[in-house]
């Protein structure tokens, strides 16, 4: 492997840092590197060609006064491959927020699960306003660019997907909307558009806009909701996007005091907007299901004039009746998706009805789901997603599920090594939707060392098919991506 430091910074925490998310599987990284020529166990398919990019929390000070994972400044971590050849680099993403506090060479922003007036700062982002965005929830690649996002809205970073050479924040020509863009935007591959949404405190509380493959803003519009809502991620069809006013969201008495409290109306119904993907306000399709909160939805596909929608059912979005081990933690109980009994799920909304049916799709708890790109807002027969540790949001599972024979297998990784969000990459020209590779960073805390595995996406239960080895042991993180070389 030849490496190169690009950069070292120096942060200010505790040499002896026993905090469970800067410590251990989440210790941060504070190293910058490119490497070239990585060192392989096993081969790497010359038909892998593309870009696994990974977003991760690295904090650099102390905060203010409660440090909460989502509150560490984003790295991304890429490898790519061509005919055989590996090529790596890891870099915090320039945000503004990253930019002041290493003038100020402490926390100017109170975390997530502080009281906004901590903030030394007096701007910031976030639906609840006064966050500080970095950039570290999740990463796409739209228009041969990476972006890099924030998971309560924020700007939309952007990077060279293989130097991560920083290439500013998206504009869209002046058209970037003040609310900002959530954590989660789509690209739909066949069309090259990012479909998003925002949300924040001020009515309509919520928009949806579509961005061309130049960059251009092409359409947005009002999402009017009944107020302040808490949505974190979105699904796309061939003609719909499909958005959610779900029953978890700040109580409306704590937020009238000032507080960011979570409550979980268990009788109000779940509510889906089916909407033209460049429709009207207007033309808002409304359907009801069963009460519960989803972080992530899987895909959603048409079929005739339904629109069925896969993500992950959480029976206990609150972590209600679940006693936190030291009060030090609060909130990380939510962080544990079998805590939150999270299960894959289906909906489908009949428009000609206006009628909801939902069905399990699984017994087990998950989260984190991936589909094969091309599949994206196409029917998909395959899901890929984590299993969770418990008691600590890292993963410790891989599971390939097939819905239409609803079977389901689990690679179970080895004790002590934890893996990433996998991706799903097609072979080159490959035509079945599950014949291609699964990507994931392993880190192993005992080796002390992070790998890629590479795994055969028909079979993932037989263990990884090549380990590349990274220059050094990178921290757990959140969301992650895969773009073909042909996109880049
Ligand atoms: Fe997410």
């Amino acid at each position: 492997m030849k490496v190169q430091v690009h950069h070292r910074f120096t942060p200010g925490l505790p040499e002896d840092d026993d905090h469970p998310y800067r410590s251990g599987a989440w210790r941060p990284q504070h190293v910058e590197y490119d490497a070239w020529d990585l060192d392989v166990e096993g081969e790497v398919p010359r038909d892998l060609a593309g870009v696994y990019l990974r977003n991760t929390e690295n904090p650099l000070f102390e905060p203010i006064k409660r440090y909460h994972p989502f509150d560490g400044d984003g790295m991304l971590h890429s490898i790519s491959f061509e005919e055989g050849q590996t090529r790596y680099a890891n870099r915090f993403v320039r945000t503004d927020g990253f930019a002041a506090e290493q003038e100020a060479r402490q926390s100017l922003w109170a975390g997530i699960t502080e009281h906004p007036s901590n903030a030394v700062a007096e701007q910031g982002w976030g639906a609840r306003t006064l966050l500080k965005d970095t950039a570290s929830t999740d990463v796409i690649v739209h228009g041969g660019v990476a972006l890099a996002s924030f998971y309560q809205c924020g700007e939309l970073y952007r990077l060279d997907p293989l130097s991560l050479e920083d290439r500013g924040k998206s504009t869209w020509s002046g058209a970037f909307p003040r609310e900002g863009v959530s954590a989660h935007p789509k690209v739909d591959e066949h069309t090259g558009e990012l479909l998003f949404f925002n949300y924040g405190l001020e009515a309509p509380h919520m928009h949806y806009g579509v961005v061309d493959r130049t960059g251009e803003r092409v359409h947005y519009m009002d999402v009017p909701l009944p107020g302040p809502r808490l949505p974190h991620d979105m699904a796309f069809t061939e003609r719909y996007v499909v958005l959610n006013d779900l029953p978890l969201y700040w109580d409306p008495e704590a937020l009238a005091a000032g507080h960011y409290s979570n409550r979980f109306y268990r009788d109000q119904p779940s509510r889906f907007a089916v909407v033209p993907r460049r429709g009207t306000t207007e033309e808002i399709r409304w359907f009801e299901a069963d009460p519960t909160f989803v972080l992530h939805f899987a895909n959603a596909y048409e079929e005739g004039n339904k629109v069925v929608l896969d993500g992950y059912f959480q029976h206990n979005p609150t972590a209600k009746g679940v006693q936190r081990a030291d009060a030090r933690y609060k909130g990380f109980e939510t962080l544990d998706v079998n805590v939150l009994e999270a299960r894959a799920h289906r909906w489908v909304f009949d428009l000609d009805t206006g009628e909801t049916t939902e069905t399990p799709l699984s017994e087990n708890f998950a989260e984190f789901p991936m589909v094969n790109g091309r599949h994206a807002g196409r029917r998909h027969r395959y899901l890929y997603s984590a299993r969770c540790c418990r008691g600590l949001f890292a993963f410790d599972g891989l599971y390939k599920h097939d819905v239409e024979s609803g079977t389901e297998d689990l690679y179970e990784v080895p004790k002590g090594v934890f893996i990433s969000e996998t991706v799903m990459a097609p072979r080159l020209g490959s035509t079945a939707e599950d014949d291609g590779y699964l990507l994931t960073f392993a880190s192993d805390l005992g080796a002390d060392r992070s790998d890629c595995w590479i795994f055969d996406a028909s079979d993932p239960t037989h263990g990884p098919i090549a380990r590349v080895r990274l220059p050094e042991r990178i921290s757990s993180g959140t969301h992650a991506t895969w773009a073909p070389l042909s996109d880049l």
